[in-house]
């Protein structure tokens, strides 16, 4: 097994991944915006290929130049509990460390709370914060003069 940068090449592959592993997934992860993502920080969006160039895991890591973030860390659920997942996070952090981070943030579905002690292994602590968040219409989407 081993841990490099996706490519644009293994997009379909990794939506099917993330379906397999139960996440949600949002109106951003379309194909535009997954190469939007990859202009700014491409290197912090890793995958697990196995020896026959499967996909088994994959993380979307960002840097916004202050924290970095992880985002639709999954692996495949016939490759689960084999390290994967804590390996694809230690190379998120030594890249995003490489980069000056110092403080990495991640957000859990609350039906998914039993994954904050894979987390808790890593060294993450809970914070009792109240997430808001707001879509809006990118620019480039809307009618002009709006
Ligand atoms: C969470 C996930 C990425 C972990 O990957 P993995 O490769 O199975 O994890 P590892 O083998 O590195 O596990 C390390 C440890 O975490 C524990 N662990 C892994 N997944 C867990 C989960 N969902 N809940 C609780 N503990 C979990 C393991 O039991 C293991 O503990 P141990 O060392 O005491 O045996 C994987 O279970 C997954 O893809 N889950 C579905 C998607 C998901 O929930 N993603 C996270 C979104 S916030």
């Amino acid at each position: 097994m081993r841990i490099q940068s996706f490519t644009l090449d293994h997009l379909e592959e990794v939506f099917s991944l993330w379906q397999r592993a139960g996440l949600k997934l949002s109106r951003s992860d379309t194909p535009l915006g997954i190469q939007r993502k990859l202009e700014r920080d491409g290197e912090l969006f890793l995958i697990a290929l196995t020896d026959d160039d499967r996909i088994a895991g994959a993380v979307m890591g960002s840097y916004d130049g202050r924290r970095g973030w992880v985002n639709h860390l999954a692996v495949d659920p016939a490759c689960q509990g084999q390290d994967l997942g804590t390996r694809l996070m230690q190379e998120l952090e030594q890249r995003l460390g490489l980069l000056g981070c110092d403080k990495i943030n991640l957000l859990i579905e609350p039906e998914n709370s039993r994954v904050q002690s894979f987390y808790g292994k890593l060294g993450f602590k809970r914070d009792e914060l109240i997430f808001m968040e707001k879509w809006i219409q990118p620019a480039q989407n809307r009618p002009k003069g709006v």
